[in-house]
């Protein structure tokens, strides 16, 4: 999981450098699927329940799942990019979300404090813990913001396949649910809007957008439980 955590990491560092206004969200996705093949690893998107792209990329009000296009990204967007790979078998996937330019503060903000959550999350990731701690310290976070945690989608357990048990909440009750044990592996994946939680779906089958069209930040690490704490693979 290592090395697909590594690719994964590498079409990151390659689609942030490429994040400015006037490229397209193609255009990212074919730095994607270059990293892909120059690693010589495959893509868990591609293909999966007939998903388009080897990346997710969501603008603005698009939470998670944006289908890569010939939308233009201009200054003052933001914009979360999903990336996976495969290796030997073994599944990667994570997510950040960067600014397109000078963004406003209300932009910074969710993307901040969706970070801030993500890493608080993480810090839970010791033997011993709970899912239910994962969840709760993203929502504490979230909620201290005074900003909106997404309810309908989840993070969940990664390994031989993209998506495994558990689903991870982005809230939940402290010391509730299954305990942490070392060689658990989850990708942990909160949702923030600067409105209402409340999503709906696009026409397109898989854009999912905040029900108010206000903006939405996603970020995602796949961890690692080891006898050490947390270890981040991508
Ligand atoms: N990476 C997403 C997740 O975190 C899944 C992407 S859906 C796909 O679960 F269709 F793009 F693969
Ligand atoms: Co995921």
């Amino acid at each position: 999981m290592r090395r697909a955590g590594r690719v994964v990491t590498e079409m990151h560092e390659r689609i942030r450098e490429a994040i400015r206004p006037g490229v397209t969200t193609a255009a990212l996705d074919a730095i994607g699927r270059e990293v892909l093949a120059r690693r010589g690893a495959t893509s868990n998107f591609l293909g999966y329940h007939g998903y388009p792209a080897v990346i997710c990329a969501s603008p603005n009000e698009v939470i998670v799942h944006g289908i890569p296009g010939d939308r233009v990204l201009t200054e003052g967007d933001i914009v979360a990019i999903d990336c996976g790979a495969v290796v030997d078998g073994w599944h990667g996937d994570a997510a950040f979300t960067a600014p397109v330019g000078d963004v406003d503060d209300v932009a910074r903000r969710l993307i901040e404090t969706a970070e801030a959550a993500l890493a608080a999350a993480i810090a839970q990731m010791a033997p011993g813990r709970r899912l239910g701690d994962v969840g709760h310290a993203v929502e504490s976070v979230v909620e201290a913001a005074g900003l909106s945690v997404v309810r309908e989608y989840t993070g969940h357990g990664i390994g031989r396949a993209m998506h495994e048990d558990p689903p991870v909440p982005n809230h939940g009750r402290p010391g509730s649910g299954i305990r942490l044990r070392p060689g658990n592996v989850l990708a942990i994946e909160p949702m923030v809007n600067a409105g209402s939680a409340e999503t709906a779906v696009l026409d397109d089958g898989w854009s999912v957008v905040t029900a108010d069209g206000s903006w939405s930040a996603h970020v995602e690490h796949t961890v690692a439980v080891t006898d050490e704490g947390p270890e981040i693979l991508c």
